[in-house]
């Protein structure tokens, strides 16, 4: 019994969710798996009516479960960093999702930003580390309202979170067995103690995988070939805050934020996953955004919790609709947010 805990959030969120969970019934029943799943009602609405993210015993709560399935957080009316801080980042804390992991997939009909890029050049997966970095919100303000004012953010790496994470890309390159090559990017050039970190445990280990072929960018040179040679990449490792950045790129050269999927992973215990689009709160309600990477978080959600063939067969499915629409942006596909489940779902 596969037990998911669904947190729709905010925007649009609830309704990409709802077609993720009308794919889950189709898949469970061709598959012949049971689940079942449980619904939160944590995000921005609950926080105005209660002034609450997480209410007390929650992570708690959410860590019984197998996986849980995230629509999105983010609502107009609450200030910027309460619902991320309060609600994404701590659950990524708190559960130690410590993998972020972001395939970059461009599928066939597919329009692509990228002159003379096709789907054969563009098929690569970005581990993101997911715990530490800028984001431990470590630092503080002095004379803060003053011309003095000092501002710090500590950036914070650690020899074992750096090292579960390297074990996890290692390891996920040799599952792929495509190139068996995985890239390091960092700013080693100028981060020199925290770059330097990853950089030496890096080369160690990779003495224990003797047919990975070990890479190396740094993250300004890695934006670069993202967009001039995508075929190059097969696994990309790096930190939190650049991983941030180039999966958003990532995102984009694989077709949009329609279809950009993501899963926070912690490999011994649950996952979180969720489409990396936000909650796109002006297109709420209307039956217009695009429901494909919350399937596609749906099918990183089965491979990831011991249902590997039904989420190969919901991916299969994602790959062979996303080039039937007129384009994956909101508004724009030709068809509903509906249509396009309707769409998956007959294609499994
Ligand atoms: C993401 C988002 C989050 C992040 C925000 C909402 C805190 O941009 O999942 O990439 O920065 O990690
Ligand atoms: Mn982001």
């Amino acid at each position: 019994m596969l037990n998911i805990a669904v947190l729709g959030g905010d925007g649009t969120g609830p309704e990409v969710v709802e077609q993720g969970l009308r794919v889950l019934e189709k898949v469970a029943g061709l598959e012949g798996f049971e689940y079942k799943t449980t619904d939160f009602d944590f995000g921005g609405e609950r926080y105005l009516k209660t002034g609450e993210v997480l209410p007390d015993g929650a992570v708690d709560e959410l860590r019984k479960f197998d996986a849980i399935y995230l629509g999105a957080v983010g609502h107009p009316d609450v200030a910027p960093g309460i619902l991320e801080k309060g609600l994404l980042l701590e659950l990524r804390f708190q559960l130690e999702l410590y993998i972020n992991l972001r395939p970059v997939v461009l599928y066939p009909g597919v329009d692509c930003p990228l002159k003379d890029k096709g789907p054969e050049d563009i098929d690569f997966t970005i581990v993101r580390e997911n715990t530490e970095d800028l984001y431990v919100g470590s630092g503080g303000f002095a004379h803060k309202g003053t011309k003095n004012e000092v501002a710090t953010q500590l950036m914070v790496s650690t020899y074992a979170g750096i090292e579960r994470c390297l074990r996890y890309a290692f390891e996920l390159t040799k599952k792929r067995n495509r190139k068996k090559q995985l890239t390091l990017v960092a700013k080693t050039n100028v981060l020199t103690y925290a770059h330097d970190l990853w950089w030496r445990i890096f080369n160690e280990m990779a003495k224990e995988y003797p047919d990975i072929t070990i890479d190396y960018n740094h993250v300004d040179a890695c934006c670069m070939w993202m967009v001039k040679n995508p075929e190059f990449y097969d696994v990309i490792v790096t930190t939190n805050m650049f991983g941030d950045i180039i999966t958003d790129l990532g995102a984009m050269i694989q077709g949009g934020m329609g279809i950009a999927a993501g899963g926070n992973i912690n490999p011994e215990t649950l996952g979180m996953y969720e489409p990396i689009g936000g909650s796109a709160p002006k297109y709420t309600g209307q039956g217009v955004i695009n429901p494909l990477a919350a399937i596609a978080a749906l099918a990183m959600l089965l491979e990831n919790s011991g249902q590997e063939k039904a989420g190969k067969r919901v991916e299969d499915a994602v790959r062979k609709v996303a080039g039937t629409l007129d384009s994956l942006s909101a508004g724009k596909m030709g068809c509903s947010t509906s249509d396009v489940g309707d769409r998956v779902i007959a294609e499994l």
